[in-house]
């Protein structure tokens, strides 16, 4: 039997198959049931023994030949409208997003990216701690114990308990320096951290809301002084307010979680309203800072023989009014769109020390 003409007409086919829809055509007309060779081999039957088996033999293997060719232009086929179809649903995912759509970063949190961008790259992690915090924490540990003055002075939220219940109570934190002693009973020393975060006092008017935002930083090892803690509040108000040069004057104060304490003010001027940082007759204070008490490290489990260091505490809402001039800290929490479309910052920007923090 000779079925080389059969077996041009189908690998021909097969190839020529523009599409999935085409090649079954091709199959039907040769293995279907009424196909070429499937009624070629139902003669098989009438054939005489000897030509049976050798006519038996070609029509399998020309079977076999055209079934291969056929599931490998399948294959080939699929392939191709893969391939057409990444190139049409082709999407580039370095385009810019479209920021409008994605609402705005409130100036706070824009502060506290730019903080923690530049404080990371001065070797600080950032630490955390609860919003509502005992009064060991928030007090006892940092060295203000229950009959202090500093405990009135912090106009402190409390948290009722259960009748009957004659724990202290719990306190909305007054500041965020409790982290501190979180942090170093966490990690032990040496140790350096920030820790921005929400604080809570009793106090409401054109400069006070009774939440805020403040900024810790600390850092323990066996050899720092006060001349370390200058240099990296030198360095975060250059790098902050992206000047060239700020001069920085420490004012001795009391804190009782520091020993010896300072304000921090930073030289300025006002010209027409407007700040100007780093030149004139002007100071603006800043926060607070100082050496941490040997009886705070104690606190935290940590040996005020071998260790020491320096705590500092910003207003974050403070250098958030005063690098971005916004006038009233109120307007801060209102949530009003307008004054978070006119204030907010596009949502993918973020601060980056290599990129220039505000660009
Ligand atoms: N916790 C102080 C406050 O809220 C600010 C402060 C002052 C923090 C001195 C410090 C520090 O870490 O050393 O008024």
């Amino acid at each position: 039997m000779d079925t080389s003409a059969l077996r041009a007409k189908f690998l021909g086919a097969a190839a020529a198959a523009s599409d999935e829809a085409a090649l079954e055509e091709v199959r039907l007309a040769a293995l279907g049931k009424k196909g070429e060779i499937s009624a070629l081999m139902a003669t098989l039957g009438k054939m005489e023994p000897e030509e049976r088996k050798a006519a038996g033999a070609t029509l399998n293997i020309l079977r076999d030949e055209i079934d291969a060719a056929l599931r490998a232009k399948k294959a080939a086929l699929s392939d191709a409208a893969l391939d057409a179809r990444l190139k049409s649903e082709w999407l580039d995912v370095t385009m810019p997003a479209r920021p409008r759509r994605m609402g705005t970063i409130h100036p706070v949190s824009q502060v506290m990216e730019e903080l923690t961008a530049i404080f990371a790259d001065m070797g600080f992690a950032v630490a955390e701690g609860p919003q509502v915090e005992t009064d060991w924490y928030n007090f006892d540990a940092l060295n203000i114990p229950p009959e202090h003055p500093a405990r009135q002075e912090h106009d402190t939220f409390f948290m009722h308990r259960a009748d009957g219940d004659d724990r202290p109570p719990h306190v909305l934190r007054t500041h965020t320096s409790p982290v501190q002693i979180r942090a170093m009973t966490e990690k032990g020393a040496p140790i350096r951290v920030i820790a921005p975060g929400r604080v809570y006092r009793m106090d409401m008017d054109q400069t006070h809301t009774p939440m805020f935002h403040q900024i810790e930083g600390l850092a323990i090892d066996k050899d720092i002084s006060m001349a370390n803690l200058k240099w990296v509040i030198e360095e975060f108000a250059k790098a902050f307010f992206e000047v060239p040069s700020v001069e920085v004057r420490f004012r001795a104060s009391h804190f009782p979680f520091t020993e010896p304490s300072a304000e921090i003010d930073f030289r300025c001027s006002w010209v027409g309203g407007q700040l100007r940082l780093g030149e004139g007759d002007s100071w603006l204070e800043a926060g607070g800072c100082g050496m941490v008490h040997p009886k705070v490290l104690r606190a935290a489990g940590i040996d005020p023989d071998q260790y020491q260091g320096f705590a500092f505490g910003l207003g974050i809402d403070r250098l958030a009014m005063l690098k971005y001039g916004i006038p009233d800290l109120r307007a801060f929490f209102e949530g009003d769109l307008r004054w978070l479309r006119h204030y907010g910052f596009a949502a993918l920007d973020m601060p980056d020390l290599a990129g220039g923090l505000s660009a």
